[in-house]
């Protein structure tokens, strides 16, 4: 099985934005992380990350038929993207969304999420720690047969 991270604008960030926010992980200790707990679920983990919205898009496009499920943390294109989320209804590739911050107790324009609906499940608010629960959640939903 392969399952994809896909990280979205300003993760790449991560460690000096706003730590106080955001933890103090960067996003090579999260991928460092994940890429360990893939090997001991058994699972190929690819890894991306974009700040633009189109690339990420492409990204996905690029993954059909290849990855079997995504962790997709898509930054403040959670909130906003129609496009994104057509993406993954487009190729059809199950995915769990994941946020540092609890998103629910920030601005109320991070409240809602253009992803959620179509997302297998959401972790939010438990920092680094949530991709791998994220992915743990996935690759169980994948062998159940999502
Ligand atoms: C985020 C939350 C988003 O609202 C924000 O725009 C981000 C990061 C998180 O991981 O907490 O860029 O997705």
């Amino acid at each position: 099985m392969i399952v994809g991270m896909l990280n979205g604008p300003n993760l790449n960030l991560l460690g000096t934005r706003e730590p106080h926010i955001y933890g103090s992980a960067t996003l090579d200790d999260i991928t460092v992380a994940l890429t360990a707990v893939a090997a001991e679920l058994g699972v190929e983990l690819r890894t991306a990350q974009s700040n633009s919205e189109g690339v990420m898009i492409d990204i996905l496009h690029g993954w059909r038929g290849i990855v079997h499920g995504v962790v997709v943390n898509a930054g403040a294109y959670t909130h906003t993207s129609l496009a994104l989320r057509d993406a993954f209804s487009a190729t059809a590739i199950p995915f769990v969304e994941v946020h540092l911050s609890n998103v629910f107790a920030r601005e109320p324009e991070r409240h809602h999420s253009m992803l959620a609906s179509v997302a297998i499940g959401t972790v939010t608010g438990l920092g680094a720690d949530g991709y791998a629960f994220a992915l743990r959640g996935l690759v169980a939903a994948l062998r159940r047969g999502a």
